[in-house]
Order: C-alpha cells, then structure tokens, then sequence
C-alpha cells in the first residue's frame, strides 16, 4: 500500500501548530477512493453512512476528508468525541495507560486505574445505598449486562422499553431496543414496548401512555413479571426528544410501586450535555442501573 505523508500544518484548536503524517491517507495502490475500497472490503451489517464524506483524521474540533479539507466537526463522532480529537492531554493519559498496566486483567485482580476510576465514578454520581460499578467494552455490554443483572435480582424475566429506543447491538440489548432501523431482528419475547412521548409530535401524550402502561399491567404485562424499565432521559436515536414534565417521575413512582428496576440509559446523552452531569439529575431521579458509555472515551482519560 503507498503511503502518503501529507504534511497539512494545521493551525491545531489547542494553539499547537501539529504536522502529522497520514498514513494510507487518500488512495490506494488501485487508485480507488476510500468510499470504494470501504466497499470492498468492510461489511455492510453496521453502516449508517449519513453524508458521503470520507475521513482519513482529525484534529481538535475538525475532522479531515480524503483530499485534506478540514470541516468542522459537529458530531463529536456521536459521542465518544465530545472533547474532539487528539488533545494532548487525552493523549498523554492514553499513552500513560498503554505504558503502565494497560494488559492487566481486572477479571482476575485488582486494577489500580480500573479501582480509582470506580471509586470516581461513584463520587461523582448520586445514588444510595450499596453501590458498585461494572466496566464493560461498550454501551451495548453495559445494557446486556444490566439486563443479566436484573434478571438474576429480582427473578422476573420481561422487560419494559419505549419505540424509538436504542439500547445497542448485541444479542440483548438489541432485543430490547425499539428503533425502527431495528426491525430486523425480533423483540426479546415478553418485551412490552411503549410509544416514547414527544411534546412536539404529540402522537402519544405522556397521560396517553401511563394509561396504556397501566392497562398492560392490568392485563397481559402482569407487573409482577417485570424486571426492569430501559429509558433514556433524553431519547437520542429515536429524535432527541425531551419527555414531557413529570413522565418520568409518573414512571419512577410506578416502578417503585410495582418492584420494577429503572436502568436509565444515557450512553447517548453523555455526560453534562444535558446542563446536568447525570441527565437523570434533572428529573430527580435515583435508578437503580446507569448505563454510560461513549463519552467516557474521551472524559475519563483525560481527568487522570
Ligand atoms: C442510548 C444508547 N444506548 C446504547 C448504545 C450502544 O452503545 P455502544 O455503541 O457503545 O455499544 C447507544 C449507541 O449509540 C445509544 O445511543
């Protein structure tokens, strides 16, 4: 493969002027553009590709297309990018955890990065009670585990989620996620999905839906069966939309009523996007799973 070294210069968000190569930036030894040898040679089981651009970097707040134009980056790479790219601190503490204990397994001892980062993590988020963190590859293991989790707590086996959801992509949280890029694969068996309300496309209202939510425990969704509620404070891929005043309290206090755990899914929100570090937080609510995950990638790394 021709590697190319391009030397872009570019004037760095963090008044750093960086010269970098790029590596197999631009086409290969067939003359193809990246779009073509992507498909060539990458699956097409995960692809949303929502514009046609093609990256070979970035760099702060900008990503670089093939060809060397820089744009400046409004997706923070849906989440894991919040801080942007290559800050030299997040680099620094990076470089750090690769020199230092980076192949230590926590399955099998304790971890001195992994422990302090739990004992953070449980400072920084409010809750009662005996509490403990689970350090999984990614949002969808979070929520497959909380679903094992729950399961085995509580002894019930349905779940309750909302249409529009994503919970993510492995066997679990798939199951009980309700996007509609998702109706390929079928709902876990006793799944109970509800219309999410949306205050402004108002197909369900919030008092339309705790009915219905009260009419499938009064009939076929018995409460006693039901392990956990997934939410998303914020729903995110299902059009970020911000439930109306008081829904989530309406739910809470029936999960409360009925046992039922609440695992508050907010890989997609982050953390502090929502004015809150925990979106929960504004609603003031204590659940019993918080699942986060893609910003981590960033925020972690670059506290330590
Ligand atoms: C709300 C929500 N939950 C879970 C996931 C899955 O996270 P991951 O892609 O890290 O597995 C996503 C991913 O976009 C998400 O938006």
């Amino acid at each position: 493969m021709r590697s190319c070294h391009g030397e872009t210069g570019l004037q760095g968000t963090f008044g750093v002027k960086h010269e970098f190569a790029i590596e197999h930036a631009g086409q290969g030894m067939s003359g193809e553009s990246l779009r073509e040898r992507d498909a060539r040679v990458i699956a097409n089981i995960a692809r949303l590709r929502f514009s046609p651009l093609s990256l070979i970097g970035g760099r702060g707040n900008r990503l670089i297309e093939e060809g060397g134009r820089e744009l400046l980056d409004l997706s923070a790479s849906f989440g894991p990018a919040i801080l942007g790219y290559s800050h030299p601190a997040i680099m620094h503490a990076v470089t750090q955890a690769c020199a230092n204990m980076a192949g230590a397994s926590l399955l099998a001892y304790p971890n001195e990065n992994a422990v302090a980062l739990a004992e953070e993590l449980l400072r920084l988020t409010p809750g009662s009670g005996e509490r403990r963190v689970w350090f999984g590859h990614s949002g969808s293991d979070a929520n497959d585990c909380a679903m094992r989790v729950v399961e085995a707590a509580t002894g019930r086996s349905r779940f309750i989620s909302f249409i529009g959801s994503y919970h993510g992509n492995l066997s679990g949280s798939m199951s009980i996620s309700g996007h509609t890029a998702m109706t390929h694969t079928l709902p876990r068996a006793g799944l109970l999905l509800l219309p999410y309300p949306n205050p402004y496309r108002p197909t369900f209202s919030a008092s339309n839906v705790l009915a219905l939510l009260d009419y499938q425990f009064a009939t076929t969704c018995p409460p006693t069966q039901v392990a956990a509620i997934f939410i998303e404070p914020l729903m995110a891929d299902g059009g970020l939309i911000v439930p109306p005043p008081g829904f989530l309290a309406a739910i809470q206090a029936r999960c409360r009523r009925h046992g039922i755990q609440i695992i508050v899914d907010e890989v997609k929100v982050g953390l502090a996007r929502s004015g809150k570090l925990h979106c929960f937080q504004q609603k003031g609510w204590s659940p019993t799973w918080w699942s986060s995950a893609r910003d981590w990638a960033a925020v972690c790394r670059s506290r330590r």
